[in-house]
């Protein structure tokens, strides 16, 4: 080639060569969990940002419902449809290799007929996730327990449960009585005797975070749920700070201080890890 030619042969935009390191798998997760490596997760919803999470050392990637607030522009995630989950998770997928990838099975997927909810899950895993999230409680276990005995890890949603929140009656603290703690509680222990390998837990009081990480069974990751759950995750808008207005109380933005989207992304990670993230004024 002559000096100052372009290289026709080089892809504009080539993947690193380096050798792509194995997937944390749903058994990693549980191994975390056990020797008190808390589990950094965060979502995600393309390839690019996929693999500036990956570098930023993110365990698992969430291609969460919450695209349809964040990334369509919806006031809920009920307008997602398992066609946008598809696509999502395809992407982040293709971004990334270490992180395992979760993904969100949208409202009117699986809270019908366990067959219905079992085609939505496999066409989850052929996209590429290693597993799906359900969001409900102790009525969605035969529905979980017929996924998992059919090859397709689960993990389950408690406390706030976004999909539910025109019968919630907005996105608010759930499990603040007694009466309800103990509700999110059997919630949590139904799903887990079901066969849910992980459990997001959102917004409830610390307390309930930490009574339910010792009570369930299986590793926890809160989300407004207080400091000793086994990981915490966010969505990444919140993480970087993009979202307008008044963020929720459990979001930090993890941006200020930070040249590059990885580098604040790392800060994320290394909170989580050290237990620094939540503070108390992140929790209810
Ligand atoms: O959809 C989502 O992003 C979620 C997280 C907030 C846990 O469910």
């Amino acid at each position: 080639m002559t000096a100052g030619a372009t290289d026709m042969t080089a892809a504009p935009y080539a993947a690193p060569a380096a050798p792509r390191p194995a997937r944390v798998s749903v058994a990693d997760l549980a191994r975390m969990a056990a020797t008190g490596r808390r589990i950094a997760m965060l979502t995600a919803y393309d390839a690019s940002l996929a693999g500036v999470a990956e570098r930023a050392g993110v365990d698992v990637l969430l291609v969460g419902d919450s695209l349809g607030m964040v990334v369509q522009g919806h006031p809920t995630t009920l307008p997602v449809t398992l066609a946008d989950t598809l696509y999502h998770t395809r992407c982040v997928v293709a971004g990334c290799a270490r992180p395992l990838a979760i993904a969100d099975l949208p409202f009117g997927t699986f809270q019908g007929r366990a067959e219905d909810a079992y085609a939505a899950g496999v066409a989850a895993l052929q996209a590429g996730a290693q597993m799906v999230k359900v969001e409900g409680g102790a009525w969605m276990a035969p529905t979980v327990e017929y996924l998992v005995r059919r090859g397709i890890p689960v993990c389950g949603h408690v406390g706030l449960t976004p999909q539910s929140v025109h019968t919630l009656g907005g996105f608010r603290v759930q499990g603040k009585s007694d009466a309800a703690a103990a509700a999110v509680v059997a919630d949590a222990k139904a799903l887990a005797a079901a066969g849910c390998a992980l459990l997001v837990v959102e917004c409830v009081p610390r307390a309930l975070g930490t009574r339910l990480t010792a009570e369930a069974g299986v590793p926890t990751i809160g989300i407004g749920a207080g400091p000793d759950c086994s990981g915490q995750v966010l969505v990444i808008h919140d993480a970087l700070g993009i979202q307008p207005g008044k963020p929720a109380r459990f979001v930090r933005n993890f941006m200020p201080g930070h040249d590059s989207i990885e580098a604040a992304l790392a800060a994320y990670v290394a909170a989580v890890r050290d237990g620094s993230f939540p503070a108390p004024e992140h929790c209810f």
